[in-house]
């Protein structure tokens, strides 16, 4: 198996099940991000226990590299203090610069994701969720 059908059965194992997808009842923090270039959405909804995001639902219209890095988000923050997501954001941001070719560690399983930052006009698609967590955490 090359790493590119690696690659691309963990986007598509995430495509078919995305994770903490839908919306939570009065939220602690909530944003939206929006794709201008192409008219997606979604909706990013924190429950926190202190520090900490007990809960995190995501409620995506867009396609489905936005649906994957939202689903691959989630995940990470999950059950994470804020100051941990903060700067998971951070590494991400810092991973899709073209000129790195590091990986932060704790976003090694979204090196698949990672790997399409090649195809520039879809570095917004992974950066929408990651925009509403910014917002969130602003
Ligand atoms: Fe709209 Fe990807 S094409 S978010």
């Amino acid at each position: 198996m090359t790493s590119s059908s690696i690659y691309r059965e963990a986007l598509l194992e995430h495509m078919r099940n995305p994770k903490n997808s839908g919306s939570i009842d009065n939220p602690d923090l909530r944003a939206s991000a929006y794709n201008p270039l192409c008219g997606d959405e979604l909706e990013l909804n924190i429950a926190l226990s202190g520090e900490k995001i007990k809960d995190c639902k995501i409620k995506v219209r867009g396609c489905s590299i936005c649906l994957v890095s939202a689903s691959m988000m989630s995940e990470l923050i999950l059950l994470k203090t804020l100051k941990y997501a903060a700067k998971t954001s951070k590494n991400f941001s810092d991973s899709l610069k073209k000129e790195n070719q590091k990986i932060a560690k704790n976003l090694e399983n979204l090196r698949p994701l990672i790997y399409l930052k090649k195809y520039k006009s879809r570095i917004k698609c992974m950066r929408l969720a990651w925009d509403a967590l910014d917002e969130c955490l602003s």
